[in-house]
């Protein structure tokens, strides 16, 4: 894992635009994983001021997105793809026919799962996957003790979820109980992943992710067996950290070519 510590949650995203510009202008069809939640909102607002004033080029590429709750139509003002088109779709040049999120709706969501999978390949997999982190350390809707082997299915959302995001939905009772989402193995297979972790409420999923064992207790331990995982970490999340110090030098003594900003 390369753990890069940013004063604040702004410079994260920044930073994390960034990753991702760099992959789109080098593969113009990339194919992007994303996610939602509160945690990428200032990343995406970096990708479109990109677009806009940089000329960042989204014609051609491909999105998936890691998960969609059960039940909400595209409509849906909480429904993923909603918040996809808000914060992203609808402020670049993208096909909206190359971006997927899974159908909460679909009639069969098991045959939903396994398109969902078939489409990921369908596209040569995915360049690079943009990942936030539960408080309980799930990634997509993966919770904890979900089979780090996964490919995309339903999950039962934990309670801890439904409480960190009842405040979305008004309240707890509002909010679907399942969600759609890529499995742990799926998000294992991108090419590159991009973590993005903030604040106080993260520090213990972020030690438990970093230093912990790997481990389906903490589903984003997976990450530590992934050959090219950043994570991207304001000095809030990374309060915990036994190594915060080594992973700092580590950063202060890149090359050249190994830096994003
Ligand atoms: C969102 C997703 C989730 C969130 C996580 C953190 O597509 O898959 O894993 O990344 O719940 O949510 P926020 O960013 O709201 O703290």
């Amino acid at each position: 894992m390369e753990v890069i510590i940013q004063s604040n949650a702004e410079d994260g995203c920044v930073l994390g635009a960034k990753i991702i510009a760099k992959t789109v202008r080098e593969k113009p069809d990339a194919v992007l994983g994303l996610a939602t939640g509160r945690t990428p909102e200032r990343l995406y607002r970096e990708l479109v001021r990109m677009h806009r004033e940089e000329g960042l080029d989204f014609s051609r590429v491909t999105t998936f997105n890691l998960d969609e709750y059960v039940g909400l139509p595209p409509e849906h003002r909480q429904s993923y793809r909603y918040f996809m088109n808000e914060h992203l779709f609808r402020h670049i040049n993208i096909d909206l026919a190359n971006t997927h999120v899974p159908a909460g709706t679909a009639q069969d969501l098991q045959a939903e799962c396994r398109d969902y999978e078939e489409r990921i390949t369908a596209a040569g997999g995915i360049d690079v996957q943009l990942l936030g982190l539960g408080r309980n350390g799930h990634i997509g809707f993966n919770e904890p003790t979900g089979s780090l082997r996964s490919r995309t299915w339903i999950k039962i959302l934990s309670e801890q979820t439904l409480n960190d995001n009842a405040a979305v939905f008004g309240d707890r009772d509002a909010m679907p109980r399942h969600a759609v989402t890529m499995g742990i193995g799926t998000i294992m297979e991108a090419r590159q992943v991009v973590l993005l972790a903030f604040g106080p409420a993260k520090v213990r999923a972020v030690m438990e992710m970093i230093e912990g064992p790997l481990s389906a207790i903490c589903p984003g331990s997976a990450l530590q067996a992934h050959p090219r995982a950043i994570v991207v970490l304001d000095e809030a999340s990374a309060a915990g950290l036994r190594y915060a110090s080594h992973y700092r030098w580590v950063d202060q003594n890149k090359l050249a070519w190994q830096r994003y900003d």
